[in-house]
């Protein structure tokens, strides 16, 4: 007796990307695999970030870990977004209890102009082929396979300052000050990561999302003329693979028309704005993901259950929404919040 799955292509989650009705909502998380899963931490405990994301063995493993253990919509590649700056020519590591360092931060127009923009076939072959590992296993289970890449502005945050950084305030003084130099620093990370996208889509995955964590901070006339052109740049190459494009940022309210404007199809939004208003602003055609609070996974059931009602109230009608969360998953959360979760927003008409 053979076990027979929809195609990846009649998924609920590329259906709803194409305005297709589904039964029920779509839901992945972003962070989806990480720390609070043991099975994670198991495999943590022996090896390092980097090499689990390098060794393409150990990123397909972690990859699929949350889709063995919950009933999610997709699979995301594990990676991060900054290993495709190594092949930059950027020192990364990642440093217990201070997050992402670069040790070689771009601070002058010599270092701007000594970055590389590197063909991904060579700097990120691990995950391109962690990418073709777990396509079969993802076939067989119907689930579309998402890759993704750091937009240019939150990869300069981290290549300027050097890590994690609270207002980014080098690389933004770079941007209001060095029209050049910013063009140079930008044009190479779009090209990078657009490339990059390219790239995993043509090693297997159905979808690509571009994470451009930090733009909330920027002034919408900044984002608008310095940085929206190049996550454009960024769009142009990977819509060459013809998969769509989820474009997402933390607290990117303010930015939601621009960001709308870029080419993309999904937009994914925090939980700073309402999804009712987020629609308004965005028109009926752009699919809308987000917005639980990642927080609300910490809370007892009877509070999570209430938090996802509100979303799911806010998304009322809405046949182009995918739930996810506003941003990732937090160490802290308990596994059970998380199946519990997506049953439920599956079991929700
Ligand atoms: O979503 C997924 O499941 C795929 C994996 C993924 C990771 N990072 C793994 C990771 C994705 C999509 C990212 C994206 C990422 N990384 C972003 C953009 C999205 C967002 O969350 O804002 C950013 C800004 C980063 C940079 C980054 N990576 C930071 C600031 C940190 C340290 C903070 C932390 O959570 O520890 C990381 C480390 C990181 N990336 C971990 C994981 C699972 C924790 C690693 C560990 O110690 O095991």
């Amino acid at each position: 007796m053979s076990v027979t799955t929809t195609p990846v292509s009649q998924s609920r989650f590329l259906q709803r990307i194409q305005g297709v009705p589904t039964e029920t909502t779509p839901v992945w998380l972003m962070r989806q695999a990480g720390r609070y899963m043991p099975e994670y931490r198991a495999l943590r405990a022996r090896h390092t970030l980097l090499e689990m994301i390098r060794q393409p063995e150990l990123a397909a493993e972690v990859t699929l870990q949350p889709v063995s253990a919950f009933d999610l919509d997709a699979a995301i590649i594990f990676s991060d977004i900054l290993p495709p700056l190594e092949g930059m020519g950027l020192e990364l590591s990642f440093v217990k209890g201070e997050g992402p360092v670069i040790h070689n931060p771009v601070r002058t127009a010599g270092d701007i102009a000594a970055l590389r923009v590197p063909d991904p076939h060579e700097s990120m072959q691990g995950t391109l082929e962690a990418i073709r590992m777990v396509r079969p296993e993802l076939d067989a289970r119907g689930l579309p396979l998402i890759g993704f890449a750091g937009a240019p502005f939150t990869l300069a945050c981290y290549a300027v300052e050097g890590g994690k950084s609270r207002y980014h305030e080098n690389a933004r003084i770079l941007m209001l000050s060095e029209d050049a130099l910013w063009d140079q620093l930008m044009t190479k990370l779009a090209t990078t990561a657009g490339e990059f996208l390219l790239a995993q889509a043509e090693a297997g995955a159905n979808v690509l999302n571009i994470f451009d964590t930090w733009v909330g901070e920027l002034a919408p006339h900044h984002y608008e003329q310095r940085v929206l052109p190049y996550v454009r740049q960024m769009i142009d190459i990977a819509a060459g693979a013809g998969k769509p494009i989820i474009l997402f940022g933390v607290g990117n309210g303010p930015l939601l028309e621009a960001m709308g404007s870029s080419g993309v199809d999904v937009i994914g939004v925090d939980w700073r704005i309402d999804l009712r208003i987020a629609r308004r602003r965005l028109g009926p055609d752009l699919v809308l993901q987000g917005n639980l609070d990642p927080v609300a996974l910490l809370a007892p059931w009877d509070v999570l259950r209430r938090e996802i009602d509100a979303v799911l109230a806010q998304a009322k009608g809405d046949e182009r929404f995918i739930f996810n969360l506003g941003h990732g998953v937090l160490p802290a959360t308990p596994v059970d919040n998380v199946r519990r979760l997506i049953e439920y927003v599956h079991e929700a008409r």
